[in-house]
This record gives C-alpha cells, sequence and structure tokens, in this order.
C-alpha cells in the first residue's frame, strides 16, 4: 500500500479550480516522493520524481503569477519572492542530491509538505480573497 504524507481536505481548497487542480497535483506528487522514499528506492526513481516536482512547480508558480499581472495583485511582490525562494531552495536540494552530497530525509519530506500547506494557507488564500473582493469570479 502506497504512504501518504499529505491527505488533501477542502481546508486546503482556494476556490479557483484551476488552482487547486494545480495543488493537488503538487500534493499528489509530495505522496508520490514521499511513498518512493518510503520505500527506499533508487536514486534515478527519485531524482526523475524530484525532476518532475520542480518543473511542476514551476509551471504552478507562473501560472498564479500571471494571474497576479492580470488582476493587477497588491502584494505580488513579496508572493513571487516566497516562490522564487522555494524554488532555489529545492533546485539547490537537487543539485546537491544528484552530486550525491544530499540525501532525502524526512525532515525534508516535511519541509516540502509544510511549506506548500502554509504557502496556500496563508499566502495563496491571501490573493483570492483579494481576487473576491476585486469580484473576479474566474481568473
Ligand atoms: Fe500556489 Fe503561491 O503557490
Amino acid at each position: 500500500m502506497s504512504k501518504i504524507l499529505i491527505n488533501w481536505t477542502d481546508a486546503y481548497s482556494i476556490g479557483y479550480s484551476e488552482i487547486d487542480d494545480q495543488h493537488k497535483k503538487l500534493v499528489e506528487m509530495i505522496n508520490v516522493l514521499y511513498d518512493a522514499f518510503s520505500q527506499g528506492a533508487v536514486d534515478n526513481v527519485i531524482e526523475d520524481i524530484l525532476d518532475g516536482m520542480i518543473k511542476y512547480t514551476d509551471y504552478h508558480f507562473k501560472t498564479e503569477e500571471k494571474y497576479f499581472e492580470k488582476h493587477s495583485y497588491s502584494d505580488a511582490p513579496a508572493h513571487i519572492k516566497q516562490h522564487e525562494e522555494f524554488v532555489l531552495r529545492v533546485t539547490d536540494f537537487f543539485q546537491e542530491y544528484k552530486k550525491g552530497s544530499e540525501t532525502l530525509t524526512y525532515d525534508i519530506m516535511q519541509f516540502l509538505r509544510d511549506w506548500l500547506l502554509n504557502h496556500i494557507k496563508d499566502s495563496d488564500k491571501k490573493y483570492c480573497a483579494e481576487f473576491r473582493k476585486k469580484s473576479i469570479v474566474e481568473l
């Protein structure tokens, strides 16, 4: 049976389906990584999952940032900075992992989970609140 690190609940939903679907996909990717980690998967498998996760994260962040611009989100610079710092941190880890100087640990898994869920709960919900105030029904 697959091991699961994050159980998606509606509490993580921000109410814009395109973004919710992307968040669900990210949660699924973290769970796939966690399952591989728990099973002691070989480095190549972990690398492929990490690579896909980083690419999809980048795609997701770009999607949000496109809407920040489209709807003139007032706190866009601070939000984009959070995205950039996360990408930098995970990309750094990935480079070190590929060199063999870092290993995937439960602490890293916890970091991924906590960062994503806190970011959705605090930062993503904040832009959604502003969008709703502006009566934006569809992104
Ligand atoms: Fe859903 Fe700002 O990341």
